[in-house]
């Protein structure tokens, strides 16, 4: 396994539409595995493909919390096959985001169609924090991120000093 680097916003590889996968491959799992290690150490709850700069359909989410043991969950090709009329204002953040968090509003729980890891079909239906970000790192497949859902202001704010913190970073190296 290895350690993938996480791309920061605003960065227009972050908007890219991530292609779906063909099949369920060794490449597809070693990548969701490096996935797996890279969320784990960052540390997050979730991570696109995309945000590694591999634009395809792949996501990984793992909402365990200690003490419990590790719960990983591969997704390959997502699809929203249902969703709740109620919504529901959770605080999120984002690996490409990082140190940002804010309330976003989305319906209060889904019911997501998937390839795992072996290629087989499933489902999973969630609700709180698994459904915030399993529609979180879906966002992501189609180039959004939890701020395109925020106000223009509260966005330009988050996004000027990101753009602030990658120059300082740039004048250190
Ligand atoms: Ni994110």
């Amino acid at each position: 396994m290895a350690r993938l680097s996480i791309i920061v916003a605003p960065d227009p590889r972050l908007k890219i539409i991530s292609k779906p996968v063909e099949t369920v491959d060794d490449r597809v799992r070693a990548l969701m595995d490096d996935m797996l290690e890279t969320m784990y150490m960052a540390p997050g709850v979730g991570l696109s493909a995309v945000q590694a700069g591999v634009p395809e359909r792949i996501i990984v989410i793992d909402v365990a919390k200690d003490p419990d043991p590790p719960a990983p969950v591969r997704l390959v090709n997502p699809e929203i096959i249902w969703q709740a009329d109620e919504i529901a204002l959770a605080e999120e953040g984002c690996l490409s985001l990082p140190e940002y968090y804010a309330d976003v509003e989305r319906p209060a729980a889904v019911e997501v169609r998937y390839l795992d890891e072996n290629g087989e079909t499933r489902t999973i239906k969630a609700e709180g924090l698994l459904s915030t970000v399993l529609q979180h790192e879906m966002d992501h497949l189609e180039g959004i991120l939890f701020v395109d859902h925020l106000s223009a202001i509260k966005r330009g704010i988050i996004l000027r000093k990101l753009v602030k913190a990658k120059r300082l970073q740039a004048a250190g190296e």
